[in-house]
């Protein structure tokens, strides 16, 4: 059977695609971690940063639609070059053994897919209420939703903690790399920014994953007090 081929110009485009889309959803988790990270604030901090994004009205729709394309587009040059590699090497190695390459590496579609998962329930969780409807219904003192006593009354539920560490242990090997490996499809060229290319991945996955893990095991070990949140 005649083997598809990609033309080198799209090829190129689809990779330069993807890791623009990777870094901008990359940007948007950093952002994302530090206005969670008011949660050590206290609920009046989280609920007023929550309310401020609520107001936005509809340039906070223009954001999720922006944020939502950038992710089907990521998705989809994901598996386009997913399969391109795949034709091109219809025989597998003799020897199974990987040249280097990185268990991140290996693993980027199974990681993205299972990251995928875990927004997908964590929607469901948090900002559509669906799986926790008691939780997401709470209001405050002064009548904001209270999103401090939703992820507090999440998080004091084990298994919900123990999903989002286990999907943030996913974040980080698929960030770590694809930051990295996104400097490389950019072609950074320069020595003084070498380190985008070794490490910077590896650094920015790293505190990403202490970042997230830091608010769901606090919640859960009782360091966040639920403070009449009405959980449990
Ligand atoms: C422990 C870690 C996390 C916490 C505590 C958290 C918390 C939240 C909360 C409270 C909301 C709802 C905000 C609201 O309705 O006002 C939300 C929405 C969201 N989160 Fe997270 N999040 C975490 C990690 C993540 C990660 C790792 C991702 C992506 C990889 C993510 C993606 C999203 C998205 C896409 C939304 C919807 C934003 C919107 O409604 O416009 N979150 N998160």
């Amino acid at each position: 059977m005649p083997r598809p081929t990609r033309p080198l110009l799209s090829s190129i485009s689809t990779k330069t695609v993807m890791a623009l889309t990777g870094l901008g959803l990359l940007g948007f988790v950093i952002a994302h971690m530090l206005g969670n990270l008011q949660v050590f604030a206290g609920r009046e901090k989280l609920n007023a940063y929550a309310k401020t994004l609520q107001d936005l009205g509809p340039l906070l729709w223009v954001m999720r639609g922006g944020l939502l394309a950038l992710f089907v587009t990521h998705v989809a040059c994901a598996v386009r070059v997913t399969m391109w590699n795949k034709a091109a090497r219809p025989q597998p190695y003799v020897s199974a053994k990987p040249q280097r390459s990185t268990y991140a590496g290996r693993t980027m579609l199974m990681s993205g897919l299972i990251v995928t998962a875990f927004v997908v329930y964590h929607l469901l969780h948090l900002t559509l209420g669906v799986t926790n409807p008691d939780h997401h219904a709470l209001v405050d003192a002064q009548g904001r939703p209270d999103v401090y006593g939703a992820v507090v009354a999440g998080f004091q539920q084990w298994p919900i903690s123990i999903a989002y560490v286990v999907a943030q242990v996913l974040l980080f090997f698929h960030l770590s790399h694809g930051a990295s490996s996104a400097f490389q499809t950019l072609g950074v060229t320069h020595p003084r920014l070498a380190f985008l290319k070794h490490g910077f991945g590896t650094a920015v996955a790293a505190v990403i994953l202490l970042g997230n893990c830091a608010i769901p095991l606090s919640i859960a070990t009782g360091l966040i007090p639920c403070g009449g949140c009405g959980a449990r």
